[in-house]
């Protein structure tokens, strides 16, 4: 495990968003798992002005790591529209090779397994990003969730419902469920870079990094993985 510190958030978005651009550059038609939430904005906001500069991501297939349970594509809090919002209009990706869970399946668990199925059939994810929630979940694997586990619909643990009802116009409107790809299916990338800012990670950093393995702290499993960076802030590192 890697673990890059820098000073801000925007360091860190530049970081992250090198690595994306140097995998890209390797491989044009790489896979990317990709995260939503605040901390990748910065990211988005400047792989666009990479495309803005010529950078081509046209050949690009990417997954997205969850999609609340309930929430249509054009609902503005679903991850679908922040993805469209925040990196895929900027981008000039074909729609068609982006994949978001479809939090509106009428066969939820069908969705799952043709989810997996999916990143399998394309060779696998080559680059994911991910964030950390404060109580280091990773997609919404919440505490707890066996590291075998597959693309499967979650409940949101109560920490996460009231860190995520800063989206919502009140805390009845968060959803309560999910899809989220499973630990085990973010395990089998082949690279992973997980990113997080601001004191209210350091614990769940800290937790992720130096302390034990276990599903208690599922962002605990990237101890296990050979190929994974975590970038982190100065504020979020202070507890290493
Ligand atoms: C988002 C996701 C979550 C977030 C995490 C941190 O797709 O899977 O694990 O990465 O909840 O969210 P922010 O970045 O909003 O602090």
């Amino acid at each position: 495990m890697r673990v890059v510190v820098v000073n801000n958030f925007d360091s860190m978005s530049d970081e992250v968003a090198k690595l994306v651009i140097a995998q890209i550059r390797r491989k044009p038609a790489s896979v990317l798992g990709l995260a939503t939430g605040s901390t990748p904005l910065g990211v988005y906001r400047l792989l666009g002005e990479y495309h803005k500069n010529g950078e081509d991501f046209s050949r690009l297939l990417t997954f997205n790591l969850d999609e609340y349970v309930g929430l249509p594509g054009d609902h503005p809090q679903s991850y679908r529209y922040y993805m469209e919002e925040n990196f895929f209009s900027k981008v000039g990706i074909d729609r068609t090779r982006t994949h978001i869970p479809n939090g509106v399946a009428s066969d939820l668990e069908a969705e799952c397994r043709r989810y997996d199925e999916l990143i399998r059939s394309t060779g696998g994810i080559d680059l994911q990003l991910l964030g950390i929630g404060s109580n280091a979940h990773i997609g919404f694997n919440e505490p707890g969730t066996p590291f075998g586990s597959e693309t499967q619909v979650v409940d949101l643990a109560a920490s996460t419902i009231s860190d995520n009802a800063r989206f919502f116009a009140s805390l009845e409107e968060v959803p309560t469920k999910a899809i989220s790809m499973g630990i085990k299916s973010i395990m089998q990338a082949k690279s992973i870079v997980l990113m997080a800012n601001g004191g209210s990670k350091a614990d769940a950093v800290l937790a992720a990094v130096k302390g034990p393995v276990t599903p208690d702290v599922p962002a605990s499993v990237l101890q296990l993985h050979p190929s994974v960076t975590i970038v982190v802030d100065q504020a979020a590192a202070s507890r290493l």
